[in-house]
């Protein structure tokens, strides 16, 4: 099969929570090799209306990990991207485009807070539309509101929202409540999309394989394929 596609990780050093120094940012480019990753979307926090992206540090570091890469002989690609916290300011500094889209597409990876009432999330999707952006929800997990179905329905059929769940959702027992709820979530196929949300090599490590693995033993191989890679490279024409 083709390598996999994470859609969501802080690779790119000093610009946000995720690598501190290009050494980290080796190390992660390392582990995601060896997590048979070939695509990584670069997508650092940012904060419209809050602190402006630091857009030069951005490009100068994603170049320099890439050629570092290339040097390594790793197949690794590094695509522009941004994990984008919706504020009132998000869809017009992402039209004006002062933040990086995914791939420099019509798709953003938009983030809220986890206690984030349903019709804010509604309204993310109705205004970043109304601007042109195909929505995708970072690690939907998070967010209390989508705890009920119905609403994660809504987003999904209403709105067209895209929905991403992060890997170690599925690796790892959360509780039963929660384990439930992720079950039905992909039973359903609510889940486009998984990411790693990879921040660093320790705490939070690019991990695809076991997840991979996971829904393949559990939805068969197009299914997983789909999830780990085929989504994002069609969506995003990677
Ligand atoms: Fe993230």
């Amino acid at each position: 099969m083709d390598k996999f596609v994470d859609i969501h990780h802080h690779i790119v050093y000093g610009v946000d929570d995720g690598a501190r120094s290009f050494e980290d940012m080796q190390k992660m480019l390392l582990r995601a090799a060896s997590e048979n990753v070939g695509d990584i979307i670069c997508t650092s926090h940012g904060t419209p209306g809050g602190h402006p992206f630091p857009a030069d540090a951005y490009i100068e570091h994603l170049a320099k990990g890439q050629a570092w890469a290339d040097e390594q002989g790793l197949e690794i690609r590094l695509h522009n991207g941004c994990e984008i916290l919706y504020t009132d300011a998000s869809p017009r500094l992402l039209k004006e485009g002062h933040f990086p889209s995914l791939n420099d597409t019509w798709n953003v990876l938009v983030e809220f807070s986890p206690d984030a009432e349903f019709k804010r999330l509604c309204e993310a999707a109705r205004m970043l539309g109304n601007v042109g952006f195909q929505v995708i929800f970072a690690h939907v997990e998070r967010y209390s509101a989508l705890r009920n179905f119905k609403n994660v329905q809504e987003l999904r059929e209403e709105y067209g929202v895209y929905m991403q769940m992060n890997s170690n959702t599925v690796t790892t027992k959360k509780g039963f409540f929660t384990d439930r709820w992720v079950r039905h979530m992909l039973d359903e196929g609510f889940i486009d999309c998984i990411g790693t949300d990879a921040h660093n090599t320790s705490s939070r490590p690019c991990s695809m394989k076991l997840c991979h693995e996971m829904l393949k033993a559990r939805y068969g191989q197009d299914t997983a394929d789909e999830m780990c890679g085929g989504f994002a490279r069609n969506l995003l024409g990677l």
